[in-house]
């Protein structure tokens, strides 16, 4: 049986991916912050979306290709930062690089992996972003990008929304902690996940290993105190500029939600907005990012990403109509591992792909950009 007729939607990645993370990894990866109406609003808000179905328009296959920042991809889609991937799912972190590196889209290594850039540079291709949470010290922001750029990382994410912890209330009931240990509790959680910890097993327990190359980690973190935080900064406007002066490729600024910082921006000579709440993660009480779209849009030329919400290529469709250029995933290429492994990854995308075709026959659009303004 194909993988289409067994996991159609990435909802059933979804369901297989539960129940072969452990608990507590899983709260880690599944939860936001507070109540999580943030983020329930940043899915249902996509549902209000209407777009207008045509008729009568001929046989045609839809082109899913476009241009971003300069390059070439076979579709609007790419793969979102997330911190401890390795943890979610053993190799996660060189899985992806490699599924972004096959399939042509973008893979952003996080900060706060459990791999560091020279980890995973054999695996990315030519498709590398770094993600980078502002680190307090000059000297090692200027090391981590020298070294994010020597391992082949070409375009650089600076995230924006998360200027304190957050407090993860779900997160920390699940009892993760920074640096990852077995307690008897989660202990008994991973034996009920044998390809989870026959993983573990060869990569050993994660832990942020660029994180470690700069701090001392001897003291056991709570899991919304990850020690990404002993080195960041709450950063303001200046860094932005610091880090315009420091890499010479393109720079993103992930996290960007309001008109008015849109266009401020623009100004310091950025070259792509993310827009972006952390999947509710950070604060619980904002709109959803979808809703932010078109306001952003309308306040800025800006080529503009978006991420939060998104569990299909209707969703994906749907951001396109509203002004963004190109769109990112993070908890959902971690289902697909979770559920298949590394094939897992490329299931997504699948999905995703045969979802985006579908449904832009039903629309009468041939290509991605004739899906701008197809609102009904
Ligand atoms: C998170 C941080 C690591 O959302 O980005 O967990």
């Amino acid at each position: 049986m194909s993988l289409h007729n067994r996991y159609p939607a990435i909802s059933d990645l979804k369901l297989r991916a539960r129940k072969r993370i452990p608990h507590f990894v899983w709260e880690y990866l599944d939860s936001a912050t507070g109540s999580e109406i943030t983020q329930a609003r940043n899915r249902s808000k996509f549902d209000d979306i209407l777009l207008s179905p045509s008729i009568l328009h001929g046989e045609f296959t839809p082109d899913l290709t476009t241009t971003f920042l300069g390059r070439d991809y076979p579709m609007p889609v790419g793969i979102a930062p997330v911190g401890m991937s390795g943890l979610i799912w053993p190799g996660a972190e060189q899985m992806l690089a490699r599924t972004g590196a096959e399939q042509g889209i973008p893979y952003t290594i996080s900060t706060v992996a459990t791999q560091t850039p020279e980890d995973v540079a054999g695996n990315i291709g030519n498709q590398g972003w770094f993600q980078i949470y502002p680190p307090r010290d000059a000297e090692i922001r200027g090391d981590m990008l020298n070294r994010a750029k020597d391992s082949g990382f070409h375009t650089l994410v600076m995230t924006v929304d998360v200027p304190v912890a957050s407090r993860r209330e779900r997160q920390t009931r699940g009892g993760l902690q920074q640096p990852p240990r077995l307690t008897p509790r989660l202990a008994i959680q991973a034996a009920q996940c044998p390809a989870w910890l026959a993983g573990i097993s060869k990569t050993g327990m994660p832990r942020m290993k660029l994180m470690d190359s700069y701090a001392d980690q001897k003291t056991a973190l709570p899991s919304n105190q990850h020690v990404g935080y002993l080195l960041r900064t709450s950063p303001d406007w200046s860094y932005v500029d610091k880090l315009r002066a420091q890499w010479d490729g393109p720079l993103i600024v992930k996290g960007v939600s309001l008109p008015d910082d849109a266009a401020a921006l623009q100004a310091r000579g950025v070259d792509a907005l993310w827009i972006s709440n952390h999947a509710g993660r950070q604060f619980d009480g904002g709109p959803a990012t979808i809703e932010q779209l078109p306001l952003v849009r309308a306040a800025t030329t800006l080529p503009l990403i978006m991420d939060s919400g998104i569990e299909g290529g209707l969703d994906v469709i749907r951001a396109l109509a509203l002004g963004a250029d190109f769109v990112m995933l993070g908890r959902a290429f971690h289902y697909g591992l979770g559920a298949l492994g590394e094939p897992g990854a490329a299931h997504v995308l699948d999905i995703l792909r045969q979802d985006m075709i579908a449904n832009m026959g039903q629309l009468g659009t041939r290509s991605i950009s004739d899906l701008k303004g197809r609102l009904r």
